[in-house]
């Protein structure tokens, strides 16, 4: 059986239904905290269970049976998160989990300027102690971030940023889910870490290049990171003010800059661009 936690966040129900695609209902275990979040996979056959990464104890209930169980990392930060991954990979030890897959970041290290990046080494390397069989999907930014960052630029025709000329291999939610369904459900995925995103890389002038139209043309302003933060401070609170700040420094420094094949590969297809998803919501 196949056990996939966040099932009811948008990467795990997206799984989910890529998941119910390729093999039956009864071999899918979806993870939550609250089940009621997911009352219609329940009604298609999926075992709905209860699990909270801040009870390690739920989480050996909830495992029994499974083989592979695909941990989404947390939504919380710094020593909590990894605290939270570190009950799970050990309720998956004490289940009999065989093969654990695990969402990352790209270049995950202790000196990261992303700081989730942080977390996510000191998780893989818990991983690694675990000796679990693991898959490592080092996801790249999603391009569904991408609105928040850009704001109204495309009418007023300016894009203020701090990444330099940093590229990011930006890469869609929905086809991070169908790649991690594909690959849950195939062989040789043992030991490996991928690095999941586009095959090429975009700056911060291929964003606005994407975005300029005949009608109208949008110029990225360059701005000094620390003027960032300090408009973030405005408006949200200055925790999470460092953490955006710190993926616009990671950006300029080119720790999201990973072009792979890999996903490619396990789409059969390309994954969708950059180009592509931003006239899509357009
Ligand atoms: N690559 C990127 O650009 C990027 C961007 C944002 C986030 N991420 C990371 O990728 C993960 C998945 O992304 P997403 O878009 O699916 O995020 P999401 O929609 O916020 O989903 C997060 C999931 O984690 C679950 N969760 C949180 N705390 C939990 C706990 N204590 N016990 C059990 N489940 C818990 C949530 O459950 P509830 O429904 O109960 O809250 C939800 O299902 C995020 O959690 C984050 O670590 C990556």
């Amino acid at each position: 059986m196949i056990a996939i936690t966040g099932a009811s966040g948008h990467l795990g129900k997206a799984t989910l239904e890529f998941l119910l695609t390729k093999t039956n209902p009864e071999s899918i275990v979806a993870i939550v905290r609250d089940p009621q979040k997911l009352t219609d996979f329940a009604g298609k056959g999926v075992a709905v269970r209860q699990g909270d990464y801040t009870d390690q104890a739920s989480f050996v209930t909830s495992l029994a049976g499974v083989d592979t169980l695909l941990l989404i990392s947390s939504a919380v930060l710094g020593d909590e998160r990894v605290n939270q991954h570190n009950n799970v990979i050990n309720a998956a030890k004490e289940a009999g989990v065989k093969h654990i897959f695990y969402t990352s970041a790209p270049n995950p290290s202790l000196e990261s300027s992303f700081s989730p990046a942080i977390d996510h080494f000191r998780t893989e390397n818990l991983i690694l102690e675990s000796g679990l069989t693991y898959t490592i999907f080092r996801n790249n930014l999603y391009l569904d971030l991408l609105p928040m960052v850009i704001g109204d630029a495309a009418q007023s025709g300016k894009l203020y940023y701090p990444a330099g000329d940093g590229k990011t291999s930006f890469v869609l939610r929905t086809d991070i889910a169908e790649g991690l369904a594909n690959a849950l459900t195939s062989e040789g995925h043992e030991n490996k870490v991928y690095d999941i995103g586009s095959t090429t890389a975009w700056s911060f002038s291929d964003i606005v290049a994407s975005l300029s139209s005949a009608q109208k043309t949008v110029e990225y302003i360059d701005i000094p990171g620390s003027a960032y933060e300090a408009e973030l401070v405005k408006h949200l609170p200055p925790v999470v003010a460092k953490i955006y700040a710190g993926m616009a420094e990671g950006i300029k420094k080119n720790e999201f800059n990973v072009p792979s094949s890999t996903l490619k590969e396990l789409l059969g297809r390309e994954p969708v661009s950059l180009d592509a998803y931003l006239k899509s919501v357009a």
